[in-house]
């Protein structure tokens, strides 16, 4: 299946793009991303236009990029601005792709399609990065399986009861709790526990053991798959304003058709000068998405084949599948929509 490509995805932390190239293939296209001494994000195609070596093997020079095999240099607008050799013309032809980049709120992101129509007014808000009314603690982590399993996966949190043990309720799995979308393009996928006690997570929070309340997991979905999870958990019946709240983005980006990058993100509202309660969070994500999700995710790639196409292999489908299933029908839509040529079944 084709990926959308007039979409913004995540291509990575603002923090991490610096003066050190950073290689990571995206959507199939080898991609090199640096910043210029004023500090511009850029992404060039990693290829070099003479014999294709990737440029992130160079080196930068001020602001344009030296290929590491045999020199030729690119400025920040993919145009070849210097040749070396011979009476030092450059070709014409001599030019890479350069990708249209957008920073906001800490993410730096990319748009793969045409560059005529990338709006960055589309680009969805994670305000509590870099809000300071919340901390935050960020990873990533690189998943061999499509990304639409993994949005399936954080489209259905029932199975936190069953994967997660920090997540498992005495009183059984969240309940799911249908809703109308906002919008032809979102997603919401709501899960509550009401008048439940809290799991071993919101006890590790401050949650007292034998005090019930209303624990919500709430994931907001926009193609191609970028995320926010609302989590939170009040006193039973009040409003979620009184409660404490950890925004959660999860953003996927499509490595290749079977791998794909995963970045998260998780915010609170309280606590945020707490060092050691961020440690302690981040140690708690990476370890329930590295070694409980991704695991059964890329075993569930294999077990499925190659393909990227779940729904082609006629899956039983729950209830609970019905925010994931929407999701994949937006996703065809707009495929269809960008690209009435390809054959999307
Ligand atoms: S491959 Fe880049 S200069 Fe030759
Ligand atoms: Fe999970």
């Amino acid at each position: 299946m084709p990926f959308i490509r007039n979409a913004w995805y995540a291509a990575g932390w603002s923090r991490e793009i610096g003066r050190k190239l950073v290689a990571r293939t995206l959507l199939n296209e080898p991609v090199v991303m640096f910043r210029t001494e004023s500090g511009q994000a850029v992404a060039l195609a990693d290829r070099c236009a003479h014999r294709f070596a990737p440029l992130s093997r160079g080196q930068l020079k001020g602001d344009t990029l030296e290929c590491g095999y045999h020199g030729l240099c690119y400025d920040a607008t993919g145009a070849c601005v210097l040749n070396p050799h011979g009476d030092h013309s450059v070709p014409r032809a001599a030019r890479v792709k350069s990708y249209k980049l957008a920073e906001r709120d800490g993410i730096v992101w990319i748009w793969m399609g045409d560059p005529a129509s990338a709006d960055e007014g589309r680009i969805r808000q994670f305000p509590q990065f870099g809000s300071p009314a919340f901390a935050s603690v960020e990873g990533y982590l690189p998943v061999k399986a499509n990304y639409q399993l993994i949005s399936d996966n954080l489209l259905d949190l029932t199975h936190g009861q069953y994967l997660h043990p920090m997540f498992t309720n005495p009183a059984g799995p969240a309940t799911f709790e249908p809703s109308s979308d906002p919008d032809p393009d979102t997603v919401w996928a709501r899960f509550m526990r009401r008048s439940q006690y809290p799991n071993k997570y919101f006890q590790f929070l401050g949650f007292p053991a034998d005090k019930l309340g209303d624990h919500r997991n709430c994931m907001r979905w926009n193609a191609p798959a970028v995320m926010l999870l609302d989590v939170g958990m009040t006193d039973v019946g009040r409003p979620e304003s009184e409660g404490i709240s950890i925004p959660t983005a999860h953003l996927l980006t499509p490595e290749t058709e079977t791998t794909t990058h995963y970045f998260w993100a998780m915010s609170r509202d309280f606590k945020q000068s707490d060092e050691a309660l961020s440690k302690q969070l981040l140690e708690i994500g990476v370890n329930i998405f590295n070694n409980e999700d991704k695991p059964m995710i890329e075993a569930q790639q294999v077990a499925i084949g190659n393909t990227d196409d779940l729904l082609s292999l006629k899956p039983v489908l729950l209830a609970t599948d019905s925010p994931s299933v929407r999701a994949r029908r937006i996703v065809l839509r707009l495929l269809r929509e960008e690209q009435p040529s390809m054959q999307v079944a």
